[in-house]
């Protein structure tokens, strides 16, 4: 059992994600040779390089390749006249409260508890709402978001009204009860605390409006207004579904589960869904037998889980199924395949509010942090970009088998395809490697894997079809050779070059002897922001070409290539650990952490950048020990929706102990857009 302190650890350290790749994959000192041009140098306060290796450089990404001159050359500028960052930027502040730059306002909205839905139970600040009541409240620990217009699936984009739809990626046991988490004499856990965390986990869709005085509210009553929980009845699609691997007691035939956990980020479709991520699910289940299967082992599911859920007292099956240790003769009879019903992309569509989540396997099972779907093009493949979010694991991308039809498209889309990889070669290149057993180069590295270990596993059958390889992504990913990466969070896709960036959020764990070129810096606590272009413009391409946006640090921490500093961080925009990442409609790029507090970072915050001159401020800077995180906008670009969670005394009415992750709604006053 956990006591309250470790609890609190493991809540508030970003990085409580254990290290399961050990592969060796792309070994730094196997390539620094070949890399001596064009590289992009961190340097640090002191003058001297700070890190010992850089990342290359492509300046304006893309535009020294022959062949995507559509990528545009953001070294010379191509934005959109549209581009600015007018506003003042807000200093490094610890102020327990929201702080925007002057002529902004931040208003709560929505916080943990906002009754939501059914009977619209009034939240207790004390933490006395029972599991039922917080199965129809917002949920707690506020993540990714996004806002959908009313009118969108009629080709409108108001402005005024539409769906927010929220990510509750974890909770806080101490603020959800009056007194913490109980454990019972026996060992157990009281069921409906149990039932009440399971029910702050999951989605929340709020149907909101915005009154003529410009304040936005919930729209009571509405049909639209759900709760999406860690138990709601879910399908399994793609090629997981039906495999023998996924069966349980409640899905003889494994094609349904219940529940999605620990959301982090998400993604809008293209066909205006939400696909909501599963990012750290392993850390919900125990495991004891031994030996460990390979796809628990590789994934970090424990002999004690994170919330002790399976221990409820009243031993419903949707409780004991947490626990995947083999007690019965088959599948059938316990939980032991439970865990491989968690760690895909979720798909809600939020104007179905009856219908059912398709967790959609084809895209891979791992940390999944969420996932940026690439523009889509009539009658061509959709593509998405996921990270995993771990130390030294990768970026996947998927690529459908069926074209992009405006009129018919729907998640089936996304059931068939190439799932890939991403190999971020020393040269400024970079490879994406299809795991698929249709694949003849990917096949024959499995044969010759298969009695060998692959970092820690020991790899003794190859896999059986390819709802065994997607079950086991990570593993996959390693034997085809993938770039181990500094824990690869949120990603966006330039609305106008098509440049695809993400955020690696930092890695304490990487040596001088890993380091990569595209993760140059052994330790990486700060992070750093990556980018690259798809050869010849095409996302589906197997090719790109990458450099480094940023590296984030201290004032003096400078971007150089050659003799050009691209960018040198002071008062007005360092920042450590980038998670979050948006492009708005003007191609602000908005760049949110969850990193390290106190001197000299001040609290989390969020930043805006221009993509073409790398200018980088700081917008806002959230309460004591949050996390900046989840950003959108309305179309109008007038009203900004930001997430605040797990702050650790906030709001200013929150009762003590029993802090609120919430959304913020920031507006200029006037009117106007933000950021502009
Ligand atoms: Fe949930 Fe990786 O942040
Ligand atoms: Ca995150
Ligand atoms: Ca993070």
């Amino acid at each position: 059992m956990k006591d309250h302190h470790e609890l609190s650890q493991i809540k508030l350290d970003p990085e409580h994600e254990p290290v399961r790749n050990h592969t060796d994959n792309l070994p730094f000192h196997q390539v620094l040779a070949a890399r001596m041009q064009r590289r992009t140098v961190m340097k640090g306060t002191m003058g001297a390089a700070l890190a010992g290796f850089m990342g290359l450089s492509l300046v304006g990404c893309g535009s020294d390749s022959d062949d995507d001159d559509e990528s545009g050359d953001p070294a010379e500028g191509g934005g959109s006249a549209a581009l600015t960052l007018g506003f003042e930027p807000v200093s490094p502040t610890d102020a327990n409260q929201v702080t925007v730059p002057a002529g902004y306002t931040a208003s709560v909205f929505l916080p943990w508890g906002t009754p939501l839905a059914g009977g619209y139970p009034e939240f207790d600040p004390q933490g006395n709402n029972t599991g039922a009541q917080q199965e129809q409240q917002v949920g707690m620990h506020h993540d990714g978001m996004h806002f959908f217009p009313i009118d969108v699936n009629e080709g409108g984009n108001s402005s005024a009204e539409g769906l927010l739809v929220i990510n509750h990626e974890y909770i806080d046991q101490g603020a959800a009860h009056p007194a913490g988490p109980t454990t019972l004499a026996d060992g157990s856990r009281p069921a409906d605390e149990v039932r009440k965390e399971i029910a702050a986990h999951g989605v929340s869709v709020a149907h909101i409006r915005r009154s003529s005085d410009g304040i936005w509210d919930l729209v009571h009553g509405s049909a639209y207004n759900r709760r999406v929980t860690g138990g709601t009845p879910m399908a399994l699609q793609g090629p997981v579904r039906g495999s023998e691997k996924v069966v349980t007691p409640y899905s003889p035939d494994g094609t349904r589960t219940r529940g999605t956990l620990n959301n982090c980020s998400m993604g809008p479709t293209p066909w205006n869904t939400y696909l909501t991520a599963e990012e750290n699910w392993h850390g919900y289940f125990v495991c004891r037998d031994e030996p460990m299967p390979k796809e628990y082992a590789r994934a970090g599911v424990g002999t004690e889980s994170r919330y002790d859920w399976e221990l409820a007292d009243n031993g419903a099956d949707e409780y004991v199924r947490f626990d995947a240790t083999r007690t019965g003769g088959s599948a059938t009879e316990d939980y032991r395949n439970e865990p491989n019903t968690f760690g895909f992309m979720v798909e809600i569509d939020p104007f179905d509010p009856e219908g059912t989540p398709q967790k959609r396997t084809a895209l891979g099972k791992f940390g999944h942090e969420g996932v940026i779907f690439a523009p889509a093009v009539e009658g061509q493949p959709v593509v998405c970009y996921s990270g995993d979010d771990r130390r030294f694991e990768y970026i996947y991308k998927f690529v459908s088998a069926q074209p992009y039809r405006a009129d018919t498209a729907d998640g089936s889309l996304l059931d068939t395809g190439t799932l890939y990889v991403a190999r971020f070669n020393e040269d400024g290149s970079g490879e994406w490697l299809p795991l698929s057993l249709d694949d003849a180069g990917f096949v024959e590295k499995m044969n010759a894997a298969v009695g060998s270990r692959v970092g820690d596993i020991q790899f003794d059958e190859a896999f059986s079809d390819q709802a065994d390889l997607l079950l086991n992504t990570r593993l996959a990913a390693d034997i085809a050779g993938a770039t181990p990466m500094d824990r690869p969070e949120w990603g966006a896709v330039d609305p106008e070059t098509g440049e695809v960036y993400f955020t690696l959020t930092n890695n304490s764990q990487r040596t001088e002897d890993d380091v990569n070129a595209a993760n140059p810096n052994g330790p990486n606590p700060n992070g750093h922001i990556i980018r690259w272009a798809e050869a010849g413009g095409n996302h589906a391409a197997t090719t790109f070409d990458w450099d480094i946006f940023v590296f984030a640090g201290e004032s003096g921490t400078q971007t150089v290539v050659g003799d050009s500093v691209l960018v040198e961080l002071d008062q007005s925009n360092l920042f450590n650990s980038p998670d979050g990442l948006w492009f708005d409609g003007d191609r602000r790029l908005w760049i949110q952490t969850d990193g390290r507090w106190g001197e000299p970072w001040g609290n989390n915050m969020m930043l805006a950048a221009n993509p073409d001159t790398r200018e980088i401020k700081r917008f806002l800077v959230g309460p004591t020990n949050c996390e900046v995180t989840g950003v959108v906008t309305t179309p109008d670009q007038t009203s900004m929706f930001v997430g605040i969670q797990h702050p650790a005394a906030w709001p200013a009415d929150a009762a003590e102990g029993h802090s609120r992750s919430s959304v913020v709604v920031v507006t200029r006053e006037g009117g106007g857009v933000i950021g502009a």
